[in-house]
């Protein structure tokens, strides 16, 4: 892993973004889709915010785009303003010119009987596309990327799981209330992440700083399914100050 920090997280989400769209400029350019594993929460707001200026002012175009969400909640409506479907038409696919057919995020309203199916072809989807060229990750507090809790294995792809009691205790705010709160989820699986040609985690605030310094410095265990990443070739941690507080 090779990390840069910053003041804050303002310059780096338009660094972020600036490498996006050279990405998409550059598949574009050779008529190819640029392939991108996407992230909610609030830690790639800014990336998008920065994103859809560059469309607007710029002439950024995302007609050569497909993109894969990393995960959703589940069971979870798309038409709910919790749900990841609705953050990211909210923060980015409303305001780019992005075909709709090209947008994949976990159906949080697949039935139980189609659930296993479903994931299996989610994870199929993205490898006959040619793979991710740039999945965007945040963490949580458990060390999950995705929502791939701890006890995640290696080589784990698109799955159901349930929810660590912390992410929900973190996600609780947002859904007024714990109990609110879905247990499970999709998410996309390590080995998913992992086969991504480039991965950019971005860890804002001091309430980041434990579970960074374990990633980053503590050795690989299922536990902190984030420190799998050290395995990875083409991985850059961008934090700011709060974040970057307890590495040695
Ligand atoms: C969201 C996701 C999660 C979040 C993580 C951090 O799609 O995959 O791993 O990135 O929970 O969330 P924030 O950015 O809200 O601190």
């Amino acid at each position: 892993i090779h990390n840069v920090i910053f003041d804050d997280s303002k310059e780096p989400s338009i660094l972020v973004a600036r490498e996006i769209a050279d990405l998409i400029k550059e598949k574009n350019a050779k008529n190819k889709p640029c392939v991108l594993g996407l992230a909610t929460g609030s830690s790639p707001i800014k990336v998008y915010e920065e994103l859809v200026r560059m469309h607007k002012e710029e002439g950024l175009s995302f007609a050569n785009v497909t993109t894969f969400n990393l995960d959703e909640y589940y069971p979870m409506d798309k038409s709910n303003i919790q749900s990841y479907f609705y953050f990211m038409h909210e923060h980015l696919f409303n305001h780019v010119d992005i075909l709709p057919e090209n947008i994949n995020i976990p159906d949080g309203k697949v039935s139980a009987d189609d659930l296993y199916q479903y994931c299996i072809d989610y994870e199929k989807k993205i490898k006959s596309i040619g793979g991710l060229d740039f999945q965007l990750l945040g963490i949580g507090r458990t060390g999950h990327i995705g929502f791939n809790e701890p006890g995640s294995h290696f080589n784990s792809g698109t799955r159901s799981i349930t929810l660590d009691h912390i992410t929900r205790v973190d996600a609780a705010p947002s859904f007024l209330g714990i109990d609110n709160v879905p247990r499970k989820a999709i998410t996309m699986g390590i080995g998913t992440v992992m086969s991504a040609k480039r991965i950019v985690l971005l860890a804002w605030g001091g309430n980041k700083a434990e579970i960074i310094q374990k990633t980053i410095e503590g050795h690989i265990t299922s536990e902190v399914p984030a420190t799998y990443l050290q395995n990875h070739k083409n991985t850059t941690f961008i934090l700011d100050e709060g974040a970057a507080t307890e590495l040695t």
